[in-house]
């Protein structure tokens, strides 16, 4: 069967810091800028999975896209959307958020949570409409 990429995109909103605490202040300030604020601050985040795998003949879908969209929800947005990642997310603990640490603990929340001949391709995570960043896994060049 062809292989090929299917999509899914989720929104949600949540508080961070990007902070140092072996840094001074300045030091934070220079290297985070308004992530820095120390009273938190938002962003609405926009999460792009794409998964990989054969096209079943029965359904014409890699995959279910209502299933992941109930995997990123489980898996991510439940525990994320309207919280403070720094306090409150139990698998950011001891993370620094930054959108690249974040998309790095997405794509681990979600890689065991797909059917068998299905693989995990790719995590973006937009931060703002400005940046984001992809993860291609641990395996990836
Ligand atoms: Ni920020």
């Amino acid at each position: 069967m062809p292989v090929v990429r299917a999509t899914r995109r989720v929104h949600f909103c949540a508080a961070h810091r990007l902070f140092r605490p072996d840094w001074t202040d300045e030091e934070n300030r220079e290297v985070f800028g308004a992530c820095s604020n120390p009273n938190w601050h938002g962003h609405n985040y926009v999460l792009d999975v794409t998964v990989e795998g054969p096209i079943d003949p029965e359904t014409g879908f890699v995959m279910d896209l209502k299933l992941l969209k109930a995997a990123m929800n489980t898996e991510v947005v439940d525990d994320v959307d309207h919280k403070n990642l720094n306090l409150e997310v139990p698998w950011l603990a001891g993370v620094l958020p930054s959108t690249e640490n974040f998309a790095v603990a997405i794509w681990d929340r979600l890689a065991g949570s797909l059917p068998d001949d299905v693989r995990l391709h790719r995590v973006v995570l937009h931060e703002t409409v400005n940046n984001a960043v992809e993860y291609l896994g641990p395996e990836a060049p």
